[in-house]
């Protein structure tokens, strides 16, 4: 059983994962409307890249924005909760040795002290996302059971993976949930709202684009509106 999780169907959970999230990347894109605004985008492309440079940026940096700075205590929780959600599997010790072992190949590592603080992090700020849906009458009244679930798949694998860590009663039983719930985790995010990992960059970069040209570009052609 061992064999298999790791084997085949971690190879299967990959596989979704990267080509589902390049799909929905080549979909969004697709999807776009460009014969509305050929001629802005076309004269206007520097100010394009420009903007949506410039919107991606202030949006990954805490507060950039100003949506950011208008709720802070929940600006901290996204930030903590995505910072340890982004890292810890990438540069944990155990993931590095199983990617060596299985593929050959692992990056540098994290120590186990960072891994359990960030792991610890995102069950926290998880758990406070729950609460804020619960207790903020304006966020509860847009949250539907998919919110709670999606937070649930979300931090599933930090939640399993720090207790087989802990090498607690069930050493076999954790390990194997915590695999399970890992690659629940990479083939959620291309069919669920958690595609936002790269739908995110998209959508910024046509906000920001639209902005950089609509805004700044035409501006000294005479074709400020
Ligand atoms: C695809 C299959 C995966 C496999 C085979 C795997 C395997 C492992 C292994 C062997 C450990 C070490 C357990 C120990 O120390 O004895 C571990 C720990 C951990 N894994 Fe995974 N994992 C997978 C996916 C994921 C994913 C997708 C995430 C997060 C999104 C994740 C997050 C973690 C965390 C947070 C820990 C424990 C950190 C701590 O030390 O507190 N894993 N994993
Ligand atoms: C680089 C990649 C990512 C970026 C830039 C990003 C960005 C964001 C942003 C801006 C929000 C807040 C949206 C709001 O205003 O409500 C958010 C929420 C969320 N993200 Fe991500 N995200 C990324 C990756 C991920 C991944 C990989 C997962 C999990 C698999 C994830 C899970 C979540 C969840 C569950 C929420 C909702 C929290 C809540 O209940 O309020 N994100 N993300």
């Amino acid at each position: 059983m061992y064999a298999i999780v790791t084997g085949p169907l971690a190879w299967l959970a990959f596989l979704i994962f990267f080509i589902g999230i390049a799909v929905r990347a080549v979909l969004y894109i697709r999807g776009l409307d460009w014969k509305l605004d050929r001629v802005t985008y076309s004269v206007n492309t520097l100010f394009g890249v420009k903007g949506a440079l410039r919107s991606i940026v202030f949006w990954i940096i805490p507060f950039g924005s100003r949506s950011w700075r208008a709720k802070p205590f929940f600006t901290i929780l996204v930030f903590l909760f995505h910072l340890g959600l982004l890292i810890t599997p990438v540069f944990l010790l155990g993931h590095n040795l199983l990617l060596k072992e299985r593929w050959g190949f692992n990056l540098w590592a994290i120590s186990e002290n960072t891994a359990d603080l960030l792991t610890i992090l995102v069950m926290i700020s998880a758990a406070f996302l729950a609460l804020r849906r619960i207790a903020l009458p304006e966020v509860r009244i847009l949250t539907t059971a998919y919110d709670y679930l999606l937070l649930l798949i979300a931090v599933a694998p930090f939640i399993t993976g720090f207790l087989a860590h802990r090498q607690t009663a069930d050493y076999q039983f954790w390990l194997m949930l915590h695999i399970i719930s890992g690659e629940v985790w990479l083939i959620a995010i291309p069919f669920t709202k958690l595609s936002h990992m790269v739908l995110f960059f998209l959508t910024r970069a046509q906000i920001g684009m639209d902005f950089g040209i609509k805004r700044g570009g035409m501006k000294g052609k005479g074709l400020a509106w």
